[in-house]
């Protein structure tokens, strides 16, 4: 039910549900060569509502199709007692749950239950109105079809005795099986004191706290959205590092306004996770270390049921201070490029690479590649198109000291209009090392006070000199992997139809071997 997808503003190569508003990906689980993405959606509207969780499919993470809601808010759509908010999916492949039946291997979402309003449940517990639970669901043909577990639901009902007053704030459980001390294990938030909680399982229904964390480093807002995983450092499975990823709402990098995600290097040893003294900062969000530095990438989860230490992550590309008055329709919102995991030594730093990973040889075209030995002040690339995949490198230049931000720039502009009145510009701050998205100029900037502004992302050029940007751009949105990956930045704009047009540019002296690498992208949906 795709029809063509070519309304204004429509992601070509990002998932976005036909209509209807869409929010975390939610239950990320990879099975039988097929990826699922489930997520946070409103059948009956455009903007949040009645939360339920929408279904996609695909076979490469880059052609999806729109499956029916997994999981109804029940009561929809007139007398909603129940709302199925955040979590995820694993598959029960030792019928730990019992749920398994006749030889079929039972698949096991868990999710919060936001109750709206305050009842007596099937399985005889009492909630209060605007109470979070965390309950679980069971499938049995591979993701299609939800039971939610009546009997027992929710099987967390509040949260730990310490922190009961948290009971309308608890919430988002992302589980996985721990190897080593054969057990599942959850980890939730207490979104408003900024603590995440551990529990542990056997079998997926009881569940026992094992350990809090945080607060600790950025914590505007509230804390969503977490979770963790191991990768191994340079590919060295014998230095294993646990990953901790949790959103922030409002509260996100520097120079944003809204949500953001933030992330912590440590250890877990099957029941605590000790972030790294290097993974800790002031509490403050100028410190923290920021997943993505851009605006729009918030709530991301990653992949069950792949390789132990293989790890795709999603984002929503949205933001929850104008996600709900962005200008499409008849859909709200897009998930980010399928984000490939791992962990680098660059300069003296483990860092965190991100690989856009998408099927790129079904989709991109034959790449165009110019080479410049230098560009001063501006290079027309004339009319490119509207969904790109461009490669940027130039040489590192050195600046007079006290240079000021601005002052010495180089990078591209895309999606412009003729006249380059309209434009969004992607770049290198030479000056404060920094990448750059300029969106102060994308198009339709005025639906919300704070969304025309420029984003930064700290990156240091290679040991070679160069600097390199990977930048993805779409009908809505534009993706920089800077370096190799190890710096970040999206961020949704909204050009005109006709903004097709680019240019290379160079402020306050030239740039040295410039070359770009610009491929069209096809339509996914075609
Ligand atoms: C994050 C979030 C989650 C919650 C969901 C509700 O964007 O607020 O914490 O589960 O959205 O839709």
């Amino acid at each position: 039910s795709h029809e063509s997808y070519t309304e204004p503003y429509r992601p070509q190569y990002h998932y976005s549900p036909a209509k209807n508003w869409m929010n975390d990906p939610n239950g990320l689980v990879y099975d039988n060569c097929t990826y699922h993405l489930y997520y946070q959606y409103n059948p009956g509207g455009d903007t949040w509502g009645a939360m339920s969780w929408g279904h996609a499919t695909s076979s490469d993470l880059t052609h999806w199709k729109e499956q029916p809601v997994a999981l109804l808010a029940r009561g929809f759509p007139d007398d909603i007692t129940e709302m199925f908010f955040s979590g995820s999916v694993v598959i029960d492949e030792r019928n730990t749950s019992g749920f398994g039946s006749d030889g079929k291997i039972p698949w096991i979402s868990m999710y919060t239950s936001s109750y709206p309003v305050e009842q007596v449940l099937p399985s005889g517990k009492q909630v209060r109105a605007n109470q979070q639970g965390q309950s679980i669901a069971y499938s049995l043909d591979q993701g299609e079809t939800w039971t939610t577990y009546d009997e027992a639901n929710p099987i967390i009902l509040e949260p730990p005795a310490q922190y009961q007053d948290q009971w309308e704030n608890f919430r988002d459980p992302n589980v996985f099986w721990h190897e080593q001390t054969q057990q599942w294990v959850v980890i939730m938030s207490l979104a408003n004191i900024h603590k995440l909680l551990i529990y542990t399982s056997p079998n997926l229904k009881e569940w026992t706290l094992v350990s809090v964390f945080g607060p600790l480093n950025a914590v505007g807002g509230q804390w969503e959205c977490p979770s963790l995983f191991p990768l191994p450092v340079n590919n060295d499975e014998s230095n294993i590092k646990w990953v901790l990823v949790v959103g922030l709402n409002p509260g996100g990098p520097p120079g944003t306004v809204g949500s953001g995600t933030q992330y912590f290097l440590g250890d877990f040893n099957g029941t605590t996770f000790t972030a790294d003294v290097g993974s800790i900062s002031a509490p403050s969000n100028d410190t923290a270390n920021w997943f993505d530095r851009g605006p729009d990438f918030y709530a991301a989860i990653g992949y069950n049921g792949l390789p132990e230490y293989e790890r795709t992550l999603i984002g929503w590309m949205n933001n929850w201070q104008y996600g709900q008055s962005i200008p499409t329709s008849p859909w709200r919102s897009a998930m980010s490029i399928p984000r490939y995991l791992s962990l680098r030594t660059i300069g003296q730093k483990t860092a965190l690479v991100q690989t856009p990973q998408e099927n790129w040889a079904s989709i991109a075209e034959e790449a165009i590649v110019s080479a410049f030995p230098s560009v001063a002040d501006v290079h027309e690339l004339g009319d490119i198109g509207k969904a790109l995949e461009i490669q940027l490198t130039f040489s590192s230049r050195e600046t007079a000291p006290g240079a000021v931000q601005g002052s010495s720039e180089s990078g591209i502009s895309i999606r412009a209009s003729e006249d380059f009145s309209q434009q969004t510009r992607v770049g290198y701050d030479f000056a404060t090392k920094q990448a750059f998205v300029d969106r102060t100029q994308s198009g339709n900037v005025s639906f919300d006070s704070t969304f025309a502004s420029v984003y930064f992302a700290p990156l240091s050029p290679a040991p070679d000199n160069t600097v390199s940007l990977r930048i993805f751009v779409d009908w809505s949105s534009v993706e920089v992997f800077g370096g190799q990956g190890e710096s970040t930045i999206t961020a949704q704009i909204f050009p005109p139809d006709n903004a097709t047009y680019a240019r290379l540019f160079s402020t306050g002296g030239s740039t040295d071997n410039v070359q770009v690498r610009i491929s069209k992208v096809r339509s996914t949906w075609a």
